[in-house]
């Protein structure tokens, strides 16, 4: 991402369950602890929002209020306790979440994001890509995408499938998760 001057990931997969959440909480987790990053997670899973539960957050204000009740987008960042880790949690599905992710509001957003923090790389959590239309409405606005593909859970189509849908957009890597074989034989 540095090379390419990326600075908006956005994570998501074929199909549900996957791991996109706790891949998204881990990456930022791990950009936050070089000391030259600041990592910013933005929960856009407006579907099944997960990052605030995951991380034990109950935040009075939330992305919810930012994008459907025009509170600055300053007033909903929490730190979950690691430095230089800012969360922008969503606590509730939303209506309509295409149509939301599709709007300037979001575009205006994500621009501020840019401007405003520009030392900061966004991972933003999205659901899967075959679930609705919800990530072809914000691909416009990433740089890159991490896939996540769950061992055994989506199928070779569903991947593929999944795949053209992103391919706008280019992609920074692949996470093969739950892959029980990993670990089968811890010596080799
Ligand atoms: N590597 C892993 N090993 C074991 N369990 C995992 C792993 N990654 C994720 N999980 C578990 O799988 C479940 C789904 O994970 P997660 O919520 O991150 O997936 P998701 O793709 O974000 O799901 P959704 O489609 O609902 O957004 C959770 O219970 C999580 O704890
Ligand atoms: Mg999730």
């Amino acid at each position: 991402m540095d090379e390419n001057g990326w600075r908006v990931v956005a994570v998501t997969s074929p199909t549900l369950d996957s791991g996109k959440t706790v891949v998204a909480i881990n990456l930022a987790i791990s950009i936050a602890q070089r000391l030259q990053r600041t990592a910013l997670l933005l929960d856009f899973d407006l579907r099944r929002p997960s990052v605030a539960k995951y991380l034990g957050l109950s935040p009075k204000v939330s992305l919810n209020d930012v994008l459907q009740r025009g509170v600055d987008v300053a007033d909903a960042m929490v730190n979950p306790g690691f430095e230089r880790l800012v969360v922008l949690p969503t606590l509730q599905a939303a209506d309509r979440p295409s149509e939301l992710l599709a709007s300037p509001r979001v575009a205006d957003l994500l621009g501020e994001l840019r401007d405003r923090y520009a030392d900061r790389v966004v991972v933003v959590d999205l659901p899967p890509a075959l679930a609705a239309d919800d990530v072809l409405a914000l691909l416009p606005h990433v740089d890159c995408v991490l896939f996540v593909v769950g061992s055994g859970i989506s199928s070779e189509k569903e991947i593929e499938a999944a795949q053209r849908r992103l391919s706008k957009v280019p992609l920074v890597g692949v996470v093969l998760n739950k892959d029980a074989s990993v670990v089968t034989n811890a010596y080799y």
